[in-house]
């Protein structure tokens, strides 16, 4: 055998390639939880032509917002879970639980861009802006809003029957009652989070432990910590790996809601999708707000107080918002706490002693997910 065959025999694919470790493994994933979510979608969209009862709109508006991409970060974290506890392979249980996470996703940027009243999503009209389009030709404009809201929740609620589905159509009993209990938590916990976020916009109370607690709910459990543990369950895992787990998960999963903040204040709407600055016209209580707060003078205080949360917000009011986050120091503390929590989470990663492709590809999702443009 040559020197150069046998190299390619004792390689693994992903090295020969110069692909970084579990890259290509990542992309097998990704492609099975795209057609997981596809097959189950079509098949909706189908029984609403044939007359069952599925409200077809709803499940094109479904189908077109899970088609329009996103980043999957909570299905892949689910398969790395798995794999972190030993699971081996993509079966079709742990890719239709990825696909129901994928799915309780939707509801949560469905009934999220309702809330906030937020315009894009995924670089697309929001869900409810596009059922009043389509739905509202030919009403008056108010009820037309009104109608594309009340379609929009319950294309929430059908996609939140659809992640049930998925999950009870893809698990033996067994595997089902071991990753309930850890669903259930996860849906109860972005709920709070959710709560907390609309009811503590507009305020001044709470300052950065509020700030924090809030990130916390409503993205870090339901985006990394829940997603891995519900991999791992699937594969037997015990206590002690998924505390682990979440020594890793939870600094990443803040991380990652703080550089939304950021990305929600400075960010480019060609790249992240969602319309720009919603958070300041909202008044939300971010922690780049709550430490601005802390930090600023009188007269940046007169700015925060009069800016933020004002609906006529305008570009230049932005313009003000934006040169007061910047100057009292609050987007640089953002920014060091984001590299913070980074630090925490490579180091619980690293203490975990992962193999290779699982700890490389965490890794790697810490690093995009705290460092993204998007
Ligand atoms: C939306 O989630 C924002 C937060 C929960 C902080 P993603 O940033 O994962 O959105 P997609 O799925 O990539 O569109
Ligand atoms: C949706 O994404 C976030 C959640 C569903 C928690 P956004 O990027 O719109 O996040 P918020 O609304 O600013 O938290
Ligand atoms: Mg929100
Ligand atoms: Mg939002």
């Amino acid at each position: 055998m040559s020197d150069d065959l046998a190299h390619h025999r004792s390689t693994p694919a992903s090295a020969r390639r110069n692909c970084p470790p579990g890259e290509e493994e990542g992309a097998e994933a990704k492609a099975r939880i795209e057609a997981a979510l596809t097959s189950f979608l079509d098949a909706k969209e189908r029984a609403g032509a044939a007359g069952s009862a599925v409200p077809e709109q709803l499940a094109s508006v479904l189908s077109e917002l899970i088609g329009a991409g996103g980043k999957r970060v909570r299905p892949l974290l689910c398969v790395l879970g798995w794999r972190a506890a030993g699971g081996t392979g993509l079966t079709p249980a742990v890719v239709g639980v990825a696909a129901a996470l994928e799915m309780f996703h939707a509801v949560a940027l469905i009934h999220d861009d309702l809330m906030d009243g937020a315009a894009t999503r995924r670089g697309r009209p929001a869900v409810h802006r596009q059922l009043a389009e389509g739905l509202g030709a030919g009403l008056p404009r108010d009820r037309a809003e009104r109608l594309g809201e009340s379609a929009a929740i319950l294309a929430g609620d059908l996609a939140l029957t659809w992640s049930d589905e998925l999950l009870h159509t893809t698990l033996a009993p067994d595997r089902l009652a071991a990753v309930l209990p850890l669903f259930s938590a996860m849906r109860a916990e972005a709920v709070y989070g959710q709560y907390l976020d609309v009811t503590a916009a507009g305020r001044h109370e709470g300052g950065v432990p509020l700030a924090l607690r809030i990130a916390r709910y409503k993205t870090a459990t339901y985006t990394v910590e829940r997603p891995l543990h519900i991999g791992a369950t699937l594969a037997g895992a015990p206590a002690a790996l998924l505390d682990g787990l979440s020594a890793y998960a939870v600094p990443t999963g803040e991380a990652f809601q703080l550089r939304d903040d950021l990305l929600g204040a400075f960010g480019d709407p060609d790249r992240t999708g969602k319309s720009a600055w919603e958070d300041l016209r909202d008044g939300k209580h971010t922690l780049l707000v709550a430490l601005a707060r802390e930090r600023a003078t009188p007269a940046q205080a007169h700015t925060l107080e009069t800016l933020l949360g004002a609906p006529a917000l305008d570009q230049d009011g932005v313009r003000r918002l934006r040169r007061v986050l910047v100057d009292s120091g609050a987007r640089a503390e953002v920014e060091r706490r984001i590299a913070e929590r980074r630090t925490q989470a490579l180091d619980a990663l690293h203490a975990l002693a992962l193999p290779d492709p699982v700890a490389a590809q965490l890794a790697r999702l810490t690093h995009r997910a705290t460092a993204r443009r998007h």
